[in-house]
């Protein structure tokens, strides 16, 4: 049992909710599991398979218990686990503290120990917990919390992933609820704007982002192309160049990569993206620093993130929000790398996988519409 941490570096895997909504069923989680193993996602580093909302019976057995769907899973939820073991993966499942899902399901209020002794059972390591049908006199931290006792008390390592969309202040007392993860906006969109809107959001809490609690800007919306089953995240879709800025934001915020595109019929364009090496090293760094902001004199749409590394090395990225391409300046000055510092950055371009070169006291990349450049830098001598 625990004696270890269990989310060092924010976690990475595939959830059901973006593309597949409550079409879902065993058959889809055993052909992404072969996916995640055959197309190289779990040696990328995405270990949880997670089903979300809409596994269940609308209703509880008689002695209380959560029934799976038999239409859906006509071999339960230990098969699904055991399945999703049996690839080397780790198996997430989906519940709610009320007293229903979001979308009507059975909740876990008033259930939670009973219920998270049933996940332990089934051999789940991952819960997703929401936030739908909370009595009204029920405040989020201690649901959250008691949910946090119950699966330290069910004998299995659960991680739990908190959805509390950001609400109630929840960057202030969930860390110390016990929760590895929390959902810190409301639901992602298929769409640009729902990206740069969930980014820009959240640049400000990035200081109560750190290891076991992970600010969770949401599931990835990467290689859904405008497709899929779910009405409320299937909007429109992205351009390839906002789903690369779309990964690179999520990679150097330290949020949580959990996939939502169908992966087993993915781009070679998707996969690229979501299997970058280099920007999930950004993402896993052992360090878990949070990024800060640098904006960009005269145009208020780009920015310059800036993320210490564990072995002395610098992240920036480079993003521009704009409709127009644009130069992004960075003067070194505004890092802390003075000119008495008798210092320059040496670059690596994270996209290209290429040393792009030595820059003295400024640095001016020119990004796409809605593009980004990312660099791993390290400090050299003049
Ligand atoms: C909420 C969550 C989503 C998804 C749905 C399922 O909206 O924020 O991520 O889990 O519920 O009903």
């Amino acid at each position: 049992m625990k004696n270890h941490m269990q989310a060092p570096t924010p976690p990475m895997g595939w959830n059901s909710w973006n593309t597949f909504f409550d079409h879902i069923n065993e058959e889809l989680i055993f052909t992404t599991a072969d996916a995640m193993v055959e197309q190289g996602l779990l040696a990328a580093g995405y270990e949880y398979l997670i089903i979300d909302d809409c596994w269940s019976m609308k209703d509880r057995s008689e002695d209380g218990k959560l029934v799976p769907d038999p239409e859906k899973f006509p071999h339960g939820m230990k098969a699904a686990a055991d399945y999703v073991h049996s690839r080397g993966l780790k198996f997430g499942i989906y519940s709610c503290c009320g007293v229903r899902t979001c979308a009507g399901y059975p909740g876990s209020f008033e259930h939670e120990f009973a219920d998270a002794a049933q996940f332990a059972e089934w051999g789940v390591d991952y819960l997703k917990y929401d936030n739908c049908y909370r009595p009204n006199n029920q405040t989020t931290p201690m649901l959250y919390r008691r949910m946090s006792m119950a699966l330290r008390s069910s004998g299995r390592d659960i991680l739990l992933a908190a959805c509390q969309w950001g609400t109630d202040d929840v960057h202030h007392w969930i860390r110390s609820s016990g929760a590895h993860t929390f959902r810190s906006t409301i639901d992602i969109q298929d769409s640009w704007k729902s990206i740069e809107s969930i980014a820009s959001a959240q640049i400000e809490n990035q200081c109560f982002n750190g290891p076991d609690c992970f600010n969770d800007m949401d599931m990835l919306v990467v290689g859904m192309y405008g497709k899929g089953l779910n009405p409320e995240t299937s909007v429109g879709g992205c351009s390839d160049e906002e789903y690369q800025t779309h990964f690179a934001l999520w990679a150097m915020m330290n949020s949580p990569l959990i996939i939502g595109c169908d992966i087993r019929s993915m781009s070679e364009k998707t996969k690229e993206i979501l299997t970058n090496p280099d920007l999930i090293a950004l993402n896993q760094d052992p360090e878990c620093r949070s990024c800060y902001q640098i904006p960009v004199y005269g145009n208020p749409d780009a920015f310059i993130l800036v993320k210490f590394l564990h072995n002395g090395d610098l992240a920036l990225g480079f993003f521009n929000f704009s409709d127009v391409a644009a130069n992004v300046t960075l003067d070194f000055w505004d890092i802390g790398l003075s000119y008495a510092s008798g210092c320059s950055l040496r670059f690596y371009d994270c996209l290209s996988h290429r040393e792009t070169g030595i820059q003295k006291e400024f640095f001016a990349p020119r990004v796409a519409a809605h593009g980004c450049k990312i660099y791993r830098c390290s400090i050299v001598e003049n």
